[in-house]
């Protein structure tokens, strides 16, 4: 077995992950990342498609990124269809920002590129990992594709590894709290072949239930619409794709664009918080933290948020020699993700029928959308949450 040192191992080469890489790099902080995924994989795995504006600034800012001004779309607004009719919220007038469709597997590819570029130490496709806290220095232990075993000895270990986290298991029993709720159903999302219905993403609430219309390039569409938790993709064929959306989208002389599908799959829907993201010298990001409902476009918002957040505070680390420091990750980190745990479920209960909804509930429903969509203050809320939060402009 052969031992590698490093200051900070990273278990996770996902976006958050890769941009907590790059930011220590920029600190002078060494790091290995690890992931068992390969490249290809992991740009392979449609996710979804809206950053933040200050995300952007975050990418941009930080060198991590060009590409998402240049080949991402600027949208100052999306619509709430319900009814039959389209309500645009502007979030240029109402709020001064914008969001960016720049799909995930392109923020990936851009930090994938950077890290490749500056010498970073990236390892994809690595099997069998472990992590031990036990002892008075985090490793990690992994299968290198060629098969030879490596024990990686950090001064920190952080898990950026997603939902199904190995490091979050790594706590000690009785370590941490987990808050969660499930939702009585799914998305059913596809990429299609057509032109854009809109050039800005429409969010429709109907008696048939929820349907997301989004983008990708000009002759590539991404749709979804709400299912059964446990639909199965293969029973459904393009021509049962279309009259489902078009019975939940089509009318008053708004049609979606039809074309052949080329993916579909079931998202999973849950929102999950775990605190405290610090035990010892681990620590989580992103997914591996929280998960969010897809109706709001947090979670790799939230995944970024949160790295920024900790690569400051790791360089503190350094700086003052002193863990205690480490502890204030989660409390500046989990501040912004119940402010996203609430727009995202509110989002959904909003525009999702849920199974047994009275009479009552979704007259409530249609109710809370006229408030949001015809009231200033109404609409600033939800324009506010959407674009995320941004600090007051100098
Ligand atoms: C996407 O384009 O994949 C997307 C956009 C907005 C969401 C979720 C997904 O709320």
């Amino acid at each position: 077995m052969k031992t590698l040192r490093t200051q900070v191992a990273i278990v996770g080469a996902g976006p958050a992950g890769l941009l907590l890489s790059h930011l220590l790099g920029r600190s002078g902080i060494e790091t290995v990342t690890v992931d068992h995924r390969t490249y290809d994989e992991i740009a392979g795995t449609i996710r979804a498609g809206i950053l933040e504006a200050g995300s952007v600034r975050l990418l941009v800012d930080s060198g991590a990124s060009t590409r998402v001004l240049t080949e991402g779309h600027r949208h100052d607004g999306v619509v709430l269809r319900f009814d039959g009719e389209n309500h645009r919220i502007d979030f240029q007038g109402l709020v001064g920002e914008s969001v960016w469709l720049y799909p995930q597997t392109d923020v990936f590819i851009d930090l994938a590129a950077r890290r490749r570029s500056d010498g970073g130490d990236v390892r994809y496709g690595v099997s069998d990992t472990a992590v031990d806290i036990s002892g008075a220095r985090p490793t990690v232990t992994y299968t290198e594709p060629d098969g030879s075993v490596t024990r990686l000895e950090a001064d920190l270990l952080i898990g950026a590894d997603g939902s199904r986290s190995i490091c979050r298991h790594a706590f000690p029993d009785g370590g941490r709290g987990e808050w969660f709720r499930e939702y009585p159903f799914a998305w059913f999302g596809f990429l299609a072949e057509a032109a854009p219905s809109h050039d800005e993403l429409v969010y429709t609430r109907s008696d048939y239930g929820f349907a997301l219309v989004s983008q990708r390039t000009p002759t590539v569409q991404r749709m979804y619409f709400q299912c059964a938790p446990d639909e199965r993709p293969q029973e459904w064929d393009d021509d049962r794709i279309w009259t489902e959306m078009r019975r939940r989208v089509n009318g008053n002389g708004f049609e979606v664009e039809e074309g052949p599908i080329t993916a579909k799959m079931v998202l999973p829907f849950r929102s999950f918080v775990t605190a405290p993201l610090r035990h010892d010298r681990l620590l989580l990001a992103g997914d591996a933290a929280h998960t969010v409902p897809p109706t709001g476009a947090k979670g790799l918002n939230l995944a970024l948020a949160d790295v920024a957040i900790l690569a400051e505070v790791i360089a503190d680390f350094y700086a003052a020699g002193d863990a205690d420091v480490l502890d204030r990750y989660t409390e500046r980190a989990l501040e912004r993700v119940w402010r996203a745990q609430h727009f995202s479920y509110w989002a959904t209960t909003m525009l999702h029928m849920v199974p047994g909804a009275t009479p009552f509930d979704i007259q409530r429903q249609r109710g809370e959308l006229a408030l949001i969509t015809g009231s200033r203050h109404g609409s600033t809320y939800f324009a506010e949450a959407y674009t995320g939060w941004q600090q007051p402009k100098q």
